[in-house]
């Protein structure tokens, strides 16, 4: 045969499965759903459904997960939200608990095993100042050791972090098109400024001052290392007075960062202040702290993405708190990895 006539076909993956440790169910079920609405385009298609498993925990803490359906030879997709609001397994319990997945879903024999984590845990510990773990490679081993050949995850804090990986992949998701979407359609933002919360989150706010015609400032944040989420000192490059300032972070943990950053631009003379960004965790006092600055007029709205999910009544009751869903990206790309399409033309 003449080798121009040769046909490449691409191989198949393995049928897709979808399963969920505890913490991820609710994200899980969103990615499901949209899955579900995409394969209905297809012919001979069959509804997903979650694959049933069960995180057990025993009486000292230790926990393991047992998956009930056989899925041998499947394209398997673990999804987990390490910080859940909606539950009191910590950070800690619910990492052991993915990788328990993980594992078990290598013993049973999967052809690929994705963890779908929309918050990478220990992403803020990515280098070393002084005699320090750099626990997000430690995180990147566990994974792998675990039996991961790909995670997905959104606004990973560091990309850093990507070369922590040796033989899995790490597939990178950006919600900022779902946030300015929704800021376009919501919000009719004029004389606006976008501004970086600190120095690292200027070439996310350069993004959404390109995407939004917008100028540009950024709030030169020193942390104190020496004492828990503590900044030292901030100070303000670039001009927002009398200007609606729009200011986009990865994370908002204590609410401190975005607090802070937000009362320095309202004594700059900024106007309506609205934050938005990929996981609203609101660890600790953070959603008092929030309210008070709803109430005080520092902040008009936070908006964050169901990466972090604070259930519905959250949502609902809180006035100064929009939810935008990524679960469709994300089901667009594992259906994507799955038929072996192109994830970046998803990610334009
Ligand atoms: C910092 O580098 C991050 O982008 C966030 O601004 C920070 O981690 C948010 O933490 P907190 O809300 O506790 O200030």
């Amino acid at each position: 045969m003449d080798s121009t006539t040769i046909v490449r076909t691409k191989g198949e993956r393995g049928a897709m499965s979808i399963m969920a440790c505890d913490s991820g169910h609710n994200f899980a079920q969103r990615i499901v759903n949209h899955l579900n609405e995409i394969l209905q385009n297809e012919i001979h298609s069959l509804p997903l459904r979650l694959i049933k498993s069960e995180e057990i925990t025993f009486s000292n803490g230790e926990v393991k997960t047992v998956i009930h359906e056989n899925i041998r030879g499947d394209d398997h997709y673990i999804v987990q939200c390490i910080d859940d609001p909606l539950n009191d397994k910590t950070v800690n319990d619910n990492l052991m608990a993915l990788l328990t997945a993980i594992n078990a879903a290598f013993q049973s024999d999967a052809d690929s095993i994705t963890a779908v984590i929309p918050q990478f845990p220990y992403s803020r510990q990515e280098r070393k100042k002084t005699r320090e773990c750099i626990t997000a490679k430690q995180i990147a081993q566990f994974l792998e050791v675990s039996g991961a050949n790909r995670v997905i995850t959104i606004d990973v804090h560091s990309e850093a972090i990507m070369g922590f990986f040796t033989t899995a992949k790490l597939e990178n998701l950006h919600a900022s098109n779902f946030i300015i979407k929704h800021i376009k359609n919501k919000y009719q933002l004029q004389n606006l400024v976008i501004t970086a919360a600190d120095v690292g989150g200027a070439e996310r706010a350069r993004y959404y001052s390109k995407m939004l015609q917008a100028d540009l400032a950024i709030v030169d944040k020193a942390r104190d290392y020496s004492q828990k989420s503590k900044i030292k000192s901030m100070r303000l490059v670039g001009e927002v007075k009398d200007k609606n300032v729009l200011i986009p972070d990865d994370m908002i943990s204590t609410g401190g960062t975005i607090i802070n950053a937000s009362k320095l631009l309202k004594e700059k003379g900024a106007k309506d202040i609205i934050v938005a960004c990929s996981l609203p965790f609101f660890n600790g006092e953070a959603v008092d702290l929030l309210s008070e600055a709803y109430e005080e007029g520092v902040i008009s709205k936070v908006i964050g993405t169901d990466a972090v999910f604070h259930g519905e009544q959250f949502v609902k009751n809180t006035p100064w708190y929009d939810e935008v869903t990524i679960a469709p990206l994300f089901a667009e790309v594992i259906y994507n990895i799955n038929q072996k399409r192109s994830v970046s033309e998803l990610l334009k």
